[in-house]
């Protein structure tokens, strides 16, 4: 029998599938582009959005992707639903799965995640847990093959916090992608173990190759993409002050840009703290394409529903 599936990390999905979702992606939006609308190819489908964080580009991406493609989309904020709180998430993912026909879900633990899915009829997108953001990473690398033409060796230089949801599906995508990442954190902030051996493993099957140094200046040394995001994911505001401290050497300014190759592009998941992990130089500068990275967010999510809903698992 063939199964629904899901996209929960960035490796539920192949390299072949990811071609493939962006080849969709690029489709719509240059159809979009050219004509002003899309073909209503996903009327009469529902998805529905379970948000326990705050979110404006993922919120915003998912809402106008399903309504130009003909269909609708549903919001529950933090304050409708309470997964595992108000009801068992089982209960949640069974009665949803029964009305809707996707269902994209941010939280904070990625368990709940798993939980949903494992208890959904229908695909689960992860719409940004604590483990994984892996809808941003596809825009991402559709902004990269646009900007860079080809991933192929490509050298890719994340600087900041290594703990961290972007950081995670970055490193598994340059992976899977063939992709060489060096990422820069401070002790006790770098990639969970698993992730990075995940990585590494993948990046040694096909062709890239992944670095992890305390040194920005080491990752950003000849890279062609210089990434960064905030300091502060949601849910460990707590920690502000210590955060602050921690990080103060890992800003990517425009000294540190000096380093990477001369046409290098800078990138931000957003939103962004001017001043903390980059400078406003660097944001709003020549090499950034961080409003491309956004609007990259609509076309990919285009792209990833209508895959999700084509395709099922063998
Ligand atoms: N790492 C950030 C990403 C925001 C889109 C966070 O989790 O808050």
């Amino acid at each position: 029998m063939k199964r629904k599936r899901d996209l929960l990390s960035i490796v539920d999905l192949s390299r072949r599938d990811i071609l493939d979702i962006l080849a969709i992606a690029d489709k719509l939006k240059r159809r979009l582009k050219k004509t002003g609308k899309n073909k209503p190819i996903l009327k009469g489908k529902t998805l529905i959005m379970v948000f326990e964080k705050p979110s404006l580009r993922t919120h915003a991406s998912f809402d106008i992707g399903m309504f130009q493609l003909g269909g609708h989309a549903l919001y529950f904020g933090p304050e409708h639903i309470g997964l595992g709180v108000r009801e068992p998430v089982q209960h949640a993912a069974t009665v949803l799965s029964g009305m809707g026909s996707i269902i994209m879900a941010r939280v904070y633990s990625h368990q709940t995640l798993t939980e949903l899915a494992r208890c959904s009829s229908v695909p689960v997108i992860n719409g940004l847990s604590d483990l994984e953001h892996p809808c941003q990473i596809l825009a991402d690398i559709m902004t990269m093959v646009e900007h860079k033409r080809s991933l192929h060796r490509l050298r890719v230089a994340f600087v900041g916090d290594g703990n961290n949801n972007v950081t995670h599906s970055l490193a598994l995508a340059c992976g899977l992608l063939g992709m060489h990442i060096a990422v820069a954190s401070p002790k006790g902030y770098v990639m969970k173990p698993e992730v990075a051996a995940k990585a590494r493993s993948l990046a040694a099957k096909y062709g890239g190759s992944v670095i992890e140094t305390l040194r920005p200046e080491t990752a950003v040394k000849h890279a062609d993409v210089v990434y960064t995001d905030t300091w502060i994911s949601m849910g460990a505001e707590k920690e502000k002050n210590k955060r602050l401290k921690v990080f103060r050497s890992y800003q990517v300014n425009e000294k540190l840009m000096r380093l990477a190759n001369p046409d290098a592009i800078f990138m931000h998941d957003m939103p962004a703290h001017l001043g903390n992990e980059v400078t406003k130089e660097v944001f709003d500068g020549p090499q950034s394409v961080v409003y491309d990275q956004a609007e990259n967010r609509l076309h990919a999510q285009k792209g990833l529903i209508v895959f999700l809903l084509k395709n099922k698992k063998k």
